[in-house]
């Protein structure tokens, strides 16, 4: 007797000793709500999921919310919820090193679209003011250029990123010479990746890029001298350009946008003016937590082969995955520690709820194009 409440003691303490104690798990399955897909908190929800997927990238373009695929709602005891959202997504045209609203970009136009979906893991607290995104994983592709060709022969189509041609990079630095001539006092514009880049036909080839640069310093009162960019440079701004070129003229128009501070600057602070109030003591702690997620840019389905005359249509899948966990009753997720949550008030977290969509789902879409809605 006394030895086994020795051991039951031992496994106490030992309990104890471990990061958290054994967590009040329900025994029974958690009954998982169905809030609509057009449900204005849902929405809401949604956006501010999303504000978090694209500030935690590092590179690629910001996510604006298309539609809400679907949503399933845990409530925590005590207060909050868990929600797994399916949403819908459009790249918009500014980088994520712009660190915009995507509210306040524009989507790419409907022939050189790229689409897709994220699944997010996405707490939220309002009375404790926590909205905490812990994980996500997006798949977005280029919208099927098949289908674009069918509708118009001369749009762009993006070609893959491996640009080796040094016509292009010609052109791109002499793109730059002509800003560094316009803009670049006492510092000069370097390359430092592209993004994206599109061919069209336009009596001749149209090369339509995008890219990164960055910066390096120049001697003031020798304007020649400019150093090379330092090995750990971080990008400045983005570029577009638009290469046009026959036998006797190159033509390069295009404008650069300039991030407004640095990737490498202090953590900024949410705006003040959304209503759902931002999470508890954003600004005073820095996010030292690596990536939540990524998103995974697949390419344009392989054209289907032609089966009894019929062309048999490529399959397009978008398969974003999240999970951070396998245990059906959930696991206690564990907040950085600057949410100062009580433990018995930290949330459950449940595997990513697969399988049926809720009834009131997919909600309506902001672009409603088959072309670029995800099946
Ligand atoms: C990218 O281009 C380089 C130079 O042409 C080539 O050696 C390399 O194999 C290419 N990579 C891919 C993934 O196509
Ligand atoms: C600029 O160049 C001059 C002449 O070479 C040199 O004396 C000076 O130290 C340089 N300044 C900087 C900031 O490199
Ligand atoms: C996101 O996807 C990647 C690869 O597809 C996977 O390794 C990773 O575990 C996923 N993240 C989460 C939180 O599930
Ligand atoms: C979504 O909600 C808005 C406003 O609440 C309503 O006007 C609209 O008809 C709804 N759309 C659908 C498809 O239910």
């Amino acid at each position: 007797m006394i030895l086994t409440l020795s051991l039951g003691l031992l496994v106490l303490v030992q309990g104890a000793w471990s990061t958290i104690p054994p967590p009040q798990v329900s025994q029974t399955l958690p009954l998982l709500l169905e809030p609509s897909c057009n449900d204005s908190q849902v929405l809401s929800v949604a956006g501010l999921a999303l504000e978090k997927i694209n500030e935690d990238r590092k590179e690629g373009y910001i996510l604006s919310l298309n539609r809400v695929a679907d949503v399933k709602e845990h409530h925590q005891e005590g207060s909050g919820s868990m929600y797994y959202l399916t949403l819908d997504v459009l790249e918009t045209t500014c980088h994520v090193l712009s660190k915009k609203h995507w509210k306040d970009c524009k989507i790419r136009q409907l022939h050189y679209s790229v689409y897709g979906q994220c699944k997010a893991i996405f707490y939220v607290n309002l009375p404790r003011r926590i909205l905490h995104l812990p994980a996500y994983n997006c798949t977005v592709r280029p919208v099927s250029r098949i289908h674009i060709f069918r509708v118009c022969a001369v749009c762009s189509a993006l070609i893959p990123k491996n640009i080796s041609d040094t016509w292009i990079f010609q052109t791109v630095s002499e793109f730059l010479e002509k800003i560094n001539e316009e803009i670049g006092v006492g510092k000069k514009f370097h390359l430092f990746k592209v993004t994206r880049f599109r061919i069209q036909w336009l009596l001749g080839p149209t090369y339509l890029m995008e890219f990164l640069v960055t910066e390096s310093p120049c001697n003031k009162s020798l304007p020649d001298q400019c150093l090379q960019p330092p090995d750990d440079a971080q990008p400045v701004g983005i570029c577009k350009a638009t290469l046009r070129a026959n036998l006797i003229k190159k033509y390069v128009p295009g404008m650069c946008e300039f991030f407004e501070s640095q990737p490498t600057s202090a953590p900024e602070s949410d705006p003040p003016e959304h209503q759902v109030p931002q999470q508890l003591a954003s600004t005073a702690a820095p996010t030292l937590e690596g990536p939540k997620g990524s998103v995974q840019f697949l390419p344009d389905p392989p054209v289907g082969k032609i089966e009894d005359g019929q062309e048999k249509k490529p399959i397009v899948t978008f398969p974003a995955h999240v999970s951070l966990t396998t245990e059906p009753l959930g696991e206690v997720l564990h907040l950085p520690s600057h949410f100062l949550l009580e433990r018995k008030e930290l949330p459950i977290v449940l595997p990513f709820p697969e399988g049926s969509r809720s009834n009131e789902c997919p909600g309506p879409a902001a672009y409603a194009y088959s072309l670029i809605l995800p099946p």
